[in-house]
């Protein structure tokens, strides 16, 4: 029995050093210009949605969904998001396959997770991704207005779909329009 044990504590000791020794050998790729492995992407999407599951507090989003701050969430997302996500013109971004994971598009692919599960992650960051953590950058109320814009690309009230229009020369997106991917991730 002693020895058994000792074998499973010698192999677990030979397969983390092995990986930490492979690693510093110059072993693992490091290139972000490559798209992830399905299998990579799938469990650290789940890793990543059950963290967040588990830390983010269940908070409702405290600033009120009027036209005046979703205009102000519409501005933030220009300045700071944009460039990574995708602007109001509803193109791709064009540094969308320059990441390791790529950011998702999220004037296109609306996320549709809580506001209280965003903003733990617009707040935060993701660690090992592109995604920076905003709570340095941006102040409580504006990360809650960007939530708040980003649930709601889709089901704008006129005025915003109009500032949208008049900002970008491009109609905001609905949701009844045609031939939209809900399922994309
Ligand atoms: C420098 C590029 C970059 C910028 C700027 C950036 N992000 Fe990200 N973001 C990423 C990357 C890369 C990911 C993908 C992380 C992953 O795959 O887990 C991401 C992920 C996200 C997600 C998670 C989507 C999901 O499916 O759960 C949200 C929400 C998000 N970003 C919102 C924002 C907001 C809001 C801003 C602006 C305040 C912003 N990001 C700015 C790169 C960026």
């Amino acid at each position: 029995m002693r020895n058994f044990i000792l074998g499973i504590v010698v192999t677990i000791l030979v397969i983390v050093f092995g990986g930490v020794g492979l690693a510093l050998l110059g072993f693992l790729p490091t290139r972000a210009n490559v798209a992830p492995p399905q299998i990579e992407s799938h469990i650290a999407m789940s890793a990543l949605d059950n963290s967040v599951e588990r830390h983010a507090p269940r908070l409702n989003n405290p600033v009120p969904p009027t036209d005046e701050n979703l205009i102000s969430g519409l501005k933030i997302y220009t300045m700071n998001c944009a460039l990574c996500h995708g602007d109001l013109d509803r193109k791709p971004s064009t540094l969308e396959k320059s990441f390791y994971p790529p950011p998702p598009t999220l004037i296109l692919h609306p996320p549709d997770d809580a506001e209280w599960h965003l903003a733990y992650v617009i707040r935060n960051g993701v660690r090992y991704t592109g995604m920076p953590a905003w709570d340095k950058a941006l102040s409580d109320s504006d990360i809650w207005k960007v939530t708040g814009f980003l649930t709601r690309v889709e089901k704008l009230p006129p005025a915003v779909q109009e500032y949208w229009k008049k900002t970008s020369g491009v109609a905001a997106p609905t949701s009844s329009e045609e031939g939209h991917d809900h399922d994309h991730k």
